[in-house]
């Protein structure tokens, strides 16, 4: 392996409370949260085990990694600025590793780099997800940014408001139909009195197709679709700036707000828009959603029991638990069963069964009132049954990514990518799982001679979609 960069030992942190941070100041800048400061680019990582040859592509993932100066007194773990990983698979081969950070206007300002170009002042960290949005990669993040568009080698290239055609900011969890080619979204932004329903076309050009009226302000990280609905979560963590006019991040918990969820028809009719009280909890993630034969409407979803309401700086108030949430549409009731309450979060599916009947779910292990991080999990939300991956000791992983096999038409038959932190190289790993042998050991490890901080959603970019 060869690599132009090493770390720095400030840039090794203590391999100590790795694992588990509690609610302090420094709670997502120690252990793997702390930032990396530096870009990397190292090629022919080394390799143990085999690496699938249908693997060609590019597993992108981001996450915050603030850079210049911060107060760890107010940062809050959503708002720093986006570094983005990429390893280059090919052949059975890990050609390169690179990390670059998406060019809002602090990074661009601390690297000593040229601002990008674009719509909007860039002002706004762009951290949350990198996906592709008309055929071209784009870093993308909620409230209000504008998405950066990235090149092959995760350079930013420019802000972009999809050709004029995107109002206001996007989402940071678009969910593609695999039927249609849409990408669907909720969008939101401090001060606007109402969701944006918008559709992204294959060609990348947005359009607006329902103002949903939430004066006030609901924070909306995810969106779901079935072949008719939008599911909408309208949950009781609200834009507050009154509650803490510092506070980098002015979301909190709103007891006043009753949770509902909406059904939303798919070309945007706001008059047939159909609300369902929800459980008092709060959802960032939505596994899946789908119309079942009945007619009922099942969404699943990562249901956190509070949010931001003790700790402002979380999140981490209780266990998330993997819950499906049937609609009825007749009685107009929503019901609840648990599936799994193991602690999971970051929930990823077969993409290939988005809004429609599906077996498995994959997720990341997250704990109790303090965010831990460790195993992965395959969950069967047909039978209950949930498989566990335990990469060891001294290791962490978060969202996990499912790959079809080429050619492969069994749900489940394909791989499991995951970042996985090390403690004992103090670097990370990606790991290559079987899904269909998920507890079995790794495919692959792939060794990245760097940390990769602790973060949030990513993509497998084939080559040959
Ligand atoms: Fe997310």
């Amino acid at each position: 392996m060869n690599t132009d960069v090493t770390p720095t030992p400030s840039e090794r942190s203590p391999a100590e409370s790795t694992f588990s941070t509690h609610a302090t100041e420094l709670a997502y800048l120690s252990g793997n949260f702390a930032p990396m400061t530096r870009e990397t680019t190292a090629f022919d990582l080394q390799v143990r085990g085999h690496i699938p040859e249908d693997l060609d592509g590019r597993f992108l993932r981001i996450g915050p990694s603030p850079v210049g100066p911060l107060d760890p007194a107010s940062y809050h773990w959503f708002t720093g600025t986006g570094l983005v990983h990429g390893l280059r698979l090919r052949g059975g081969r890990a050609e390169w590793y690179r990390s670059r950070f998406t060019l809002s206007a602090d990074a661009a300002t601390a690297l000593g780099k040229a601002p990008i170009s674009g719509p909007g002042d860039g002002q706004l960290p762009v951290n949350t997800n990198v996906t592709l949005i008309g055929g071209r990669v784009h870093a993308i993040v909620e409230a209000g940014a504008l998405p950066i568009e990235l090149d092959a080698n995760l350079e930013s290239v420019a802000r972009s408001d999809f050709g004029g055609t995107l109002e206001g900011g996007f989402t940071a969890h678009p969910k593609r139909d695999p039927i249609t080619g849409e990408l669907v979204a909720i969008t939101y932004e401090p001060g606007r009195a109402s969701l944006r329903y918008v559709v992204v076309d294959a060609e990348g050009r947005a359009q607006t197709r329902a103002e949903i009226a939430t004066p006030h302000e609901p924070m909306v990280h995810d969106v779901g679709f079935t072949r008719n609905f939008i599911v909408v979560l309208d949950l009781p963590v609200t834009f507050q700036p009154q509650l803490a006019p510092a506070h980098v991040f002015p979301y909190f918990w709103n007891e006043r707000q009753a949770p509902r969820v909406g059904l939303l028809p798919r070309n945007g009719d706001i008059d047939r828009l159909i609300w369902f009280d929800a459980p008092s909890c709060y959802v960032f993630h939505i596994v899946n959603a789908y119309e079942a034969q009945s007619g009922e409407v099942i969404v699943d979803v990562v249901r956190h029991p509070r949010m931001f309401e003790r700790d402002r700086q979380g999140p981490n108030e209780g266990t998330p638990v993997l819950a499906r949430w049937t609609l009825d549409r007749a009685s107009g009731r929503l019901s609840e069963r648990v599936l799994d309450d193991h602690g999971g979060e970051f929930p990823r599916i077969d993409d290939r069964l988005g809004g429609q009947d599906y077996q498995f779910a994959y997720t990341a292990h997250w704990w109790g009132d303090r965010v831990s991080s460790g195993p992965v999990y395959k969950h069967d939300v047909r039978s209950g049954r949930t498989e566990v991956h335990d990469f060891g000791a001294g290791h962490a992983s978060l969202e996990p990514v499912f790959v079809p096999r080429s050619g492969a038409t069994d749900e489940d038959d394909g791989y499991v990518l995951a970042y996985v932190f090390n403690a004992e190289r103090n670097a990370s790993d990606v790991v290559v799982l079987s899904a269909q042998d998920f507890a079995g050991p790794p495919l692959a490890v792939v060794e990245l001679p760097v940390r990769v901080p602790f973060g949030f959603h990513g993509e497998w970019v084939p080559d040959q979609p």
